[in-house]
């Protein structure tokens, strides 16, 4: 498609000047949601190039190869951005799911060899081809669902081979997928079986072998740890930071999804761009959070599949700090990559306002995995990358109508998907 112009759209959310739709939105700030009522928008080659109120429709005196499009009714916002994702896996783990409907918790099940060493053994049996088509139809679905970037984990691997494997599939998937992504480096999701006496051991591996073989290959963006009671300890998860920053991986990190061990402070002073899960959050977590650049995204459909607490987003955004939303889409805790749901969960279960909901969903979001520049906002010069809803009353019924799928048409780089 060459030009676009989409018409009586109901409501233009997010709409950004350049100035602005770059910067991270925290605390109160989150409350507004800037908007044009009754507006038309304007794509030119995948970008965004104009847009106003349907009072100023603008005058077109060359209409070839122009696409006009009404949006009567409907309501146009930013795709949204999933910063925080597993896509890459074998297989499900719905063994696992009746496992914890009969009273298995879900550190339970990875005591007993379930849980990500599941998912890793059966990765590592899985040739290269498949995970990639299996990981590309996911990718297809997840666009049709209103997401236009999402950021991608090993961390199903946990040997040499099998980390990068999973690396170079999501390498790949950049190359020829229509989203945006990124991808973060997870070997340090959980002890292989063989390491569970020896940490140093595996340390030694990420170390010694994973991290300058990513370096090489210019396989990751991120470097992420699973920074938890039983799996990495603030020490030895710091360890693998800093090897990760030689090669210019920057940290997003697992934590506080169970318990807080003091991972938020030693992440922020790491440099993290952003922590995430936040379910058990002290004071003290908080407070380490306040005037940094560190995106607090929380990931509700985790909490909800698990049954485990809802991250105080409240408290943190009462605090100040800039909250994002994710769905930590993965076969284990969070299969689902429906961030329109995840929208519902914040307003019901977080309690966040429709508006905060959005802004976390869609310009922090970008922020979370460094994308700002093109997505999370209407701003001219960035990527049109955006929704068409079906026709609704208003944007609070978005979160309000749970479950019902309003996401109709879906622009990716002005292409219509
Ligand atoms: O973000 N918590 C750590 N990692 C994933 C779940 C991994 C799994 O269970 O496969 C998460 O919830
Ligand atoms: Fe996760």
């Amino acid at each position: 498609m060459g030009k676009v112009l989409i018409k009586n759209i109901k409501s233009l959310l997010q709409v950004r000047e350049s100035k602005e739709a770059t910067e991270a939105i925290a605390g109160n700030e989150m409350k507004n949601l800037p908007s044009i009522e009754n507006a038309w928008l304007a794509i030119e080659e995948g970008i965004i190039v104009a847009y106003g109120e349907m009072k100023d429709w603008p005058g077109i005196t060359d209409w070839r190869n122009l696409e006009v499009l009404d949006a009567d009714g409907c309501f146009v916002f930013p795709a949204f951005v999933d910063s925080h994702t597993h896509t890459v896996f074998a297989d499900t783990r719905e063994e696992e799911f009746v496992d914890r409907i009969k009273g298995l918790s879900y550190q339970e099940i990875a005591a007993k060899g379930g849980g990500i060493l599941n998912s890793a053994k059966k990765l590592q049996q899985m040739d290269f081809d498949q995970l990639y088509e299996q990981a590309f139809d996911r990718l297809n679905k997840i666009m049709k669902l209103g997401t236009g970037a999402i950021e991608i984990k090993s961390g199903y691997g946990l040997t040499v081979d099998a980390e990068l494997k999973m690396l170079r599939v999501i390498k790949k998937l950049k190359e020829n997928h229509p989203l945006t992504i990124k991808a973060t480096f997870l070997g340090a999701h959980a002890y292989p079986a063989e390491f569970k006496e020896n940490h140093q051991g595996y340390i030694d591996l990420i170390i010694n072998k994973m991290l300058p073989a990513i370096g090489e290959e210019g396989l990751a963006d991120y470097v992420d740890a699973f920074l938890e009671t039983n799996y990495f300890s603030v020490n030895e998860t710091i360890k693998v930071l800093e090897s990760a920053a030689k090669y210019g991986l920057k940290p997003k990190v697992h934590v506080n999804q169970f318990t807080s061990i003091g991972g938020i402070e030693a992440c922020v002073n790491a440099g993290a761009i952003s922590v995430d899960h936040l379910e058990i959050m002290k004071e003290k977590d908080i407070d380490a959070l306040r005037n940094t650049n560190t995106i607090a995204t929380i990931l509700p459909s985790c909490s909800f599949f698990l049954s485990i607490p809802y991250a105080p987003a409240r408290k943190m955004i009462d605090a100040g700090l800039p909250v994002a939303l994710a769905t930590d889409f993965n076969p284990g805790s969070t299969p689902s990559y429906n961030m329109s749901f995840v929208l519902a969960l914040a307003s019901i279960k977080n309690k966040m306002t429709p508006e905060e909901a959005i802004n976390a969903a869609t310009l922090n979001g970008a922020k979370a995995m460094e994308v700002e520049s093109d997505l999370g906002s209407i701003t001219l010069g960035k990527k049109a990358s955006f929704v068409i809803t079906k026709p609704i009353k208003n944007m609070a019924y978005l979160p309000y109508s749970f479950g019902e799928n309003l996401i109709d048409k879906v622009f990716i780089n002005g292409e219509l998907f």
